[in-house]
């Protein structure tokens, strides 16, 4: 019995208690609460109820506000500089991705940038907003360092994601959702506490060595690992994440965000959000979509692996498993911490259906 099974809205209803419990808005607190669901539910486990410590400590230590409004500093008919107002970064980016979807559907595309933000949860979310709305959807956040440059030793970008979401036909979809570093710190956490060995082309050491051990941890590889296998080419990626993010809106840069886990300093994030409308190009758009996405799916696999997919159909599945058993199914971890929380905040814990 080591899974339990929460409702979605249930520990949906839990982390806004939660949030609410330590001062924030409510409206604010039910906006994050959508995102982390959003990442349990798509199977993303890293950035959903696992971080609502991070924003709990965020509010409490007044490194991010309660609550207010996000500020348009600039704006044309295709364009938004906006003041995140140092507002919880789930906040910011439902207000962007909902600004850049309205310019889109009076001038085709919609570019909104923000600084001043924070930690947005996954960037799927918003891709996926826009493309609930039949359009191209592509989200960029930067993050705190803790990714080399190729060459470099250092923790200087953070995993800085990016995502693009488009709409095929009847509900199918192509949605890219991916960090710009091989993996996660959450993986090399994990291999840490399981006494693990990680795979030599994750990260490296103080003096820029490759490792397998991951208590020698000082910095991530960027996507592709080390320079013989390309890395180079993550580590342009996170750079062009930092150019359309703090580059263009003003925020704090690569090394200069705040530490991971440091919660008494303001982060200071730059956003990009971008909703393009197809209707404005070649007409048809969904139709070519929904052929390409098949004919991938079409591609015979390598012997012994089961079929060929495209971006958006893993968590597509565990959608599809979270809805068969009726809710997420988290480790009895999870649901220990957070009573936890439920219990040094004085709010009614999540409820447990089933395991
Ligand atoms: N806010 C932040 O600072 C931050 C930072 C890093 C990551 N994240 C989020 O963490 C989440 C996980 O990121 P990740 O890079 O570990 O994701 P991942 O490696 O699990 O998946 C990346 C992408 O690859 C696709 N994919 C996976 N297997 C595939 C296959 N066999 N064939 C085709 N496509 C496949 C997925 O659908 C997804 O679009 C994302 O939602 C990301 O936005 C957030």
């Amino acid at each position: 019995m080591s899974y339990l099974i929460v409702a979605k809205n249930d520990i949906k209803l839990f982390i806004t208690r939660a949030m609410v419990a330590v001062g924030t808005n409510a409206s604010h607190a039910d906006i994050l609460a959508d995102v982390l669901i959003a990442g349990d539910y798509r199977g993303h486990f890293s950035h959903g109820l696992n971080r609502l410590d991070l924003y709990l400590e965020d509010i409490k230590g007044k490194s991010c506000k309660a609550d207010g409004q996000p500020i348009i500093l600039n704006e044309s008919a295709a364009t938004a500089w906006v003041d995140g107002n140092n507002l919880l970064g789930p906040v910011v980016g439902k207000f962007c991705m909902e600004l850049a979807i309205k310019k889109a559907k009076e001038a085709g595309i919609g570019w909104v940038v923000a600084k001043g933000s924070n930690h947005f949860g996954i960037a799927g979310y918003y891709s996926l907003l826009a493309m609930n709305e039949n359009m191209i959807g592509m989200a960029f956040t930067n993050a705190s360092p803790l990714v080399a440059t190729t060459r470099g030793k250092e923790p200087f970008f953070g995993t800085n994601p990016l995502t693009v979401a488009a709409p095929a036909n009847n509900g199918d979809s192509f949605v890219l959702d991916m960090a710009t570093s091989v993996v996660a710190l959450g993986k090399v956490e994990l291999a840490d506490r399981k006494d693990e060995s990680i795979p030599d082309n994750w990260a490296i050491d103080k003096n820029g060595q490759q490792i397998t051990d991951p208590k020698n941890l000082n910095a991530l590889l960027p996507l592709g690992g080390p320079e013989k296998s390309s890395g180079y080419k993550g580590y342009g990626l996170a750079m062009m994440v930092e150019l359309f993010t703090a580059i263009l809106s003003g925020s704090a840069v690569a090394p200069n965000v705040r530490k991971w886990s440091d919660n008494h300093t303001t982060a200071n994030l730059g956003q990009c959000f971008v909703a393009i409308n197809p209707e404005m190009f070649a007409p048809g758009f969904t139709d070519r979509m929904s052929n390409l996405i098949d004919h991938c799916r079409n591609q015979e696999p390598v012997d012994g692996q089961p079929n060929v997919l495209v971006a958006g159909d893993p968590e597509r599945e565990n959608m599809r498993k979270c809805d068969e058993q009726g809710g997420i199914a988290y480790h009895i971890n999870q649901i220990t911490f957070a009573n936890g929380i439920a219990s040094q905040l004085n709010i009614e814990p999540p409820k447990v259906h089933s395991d």
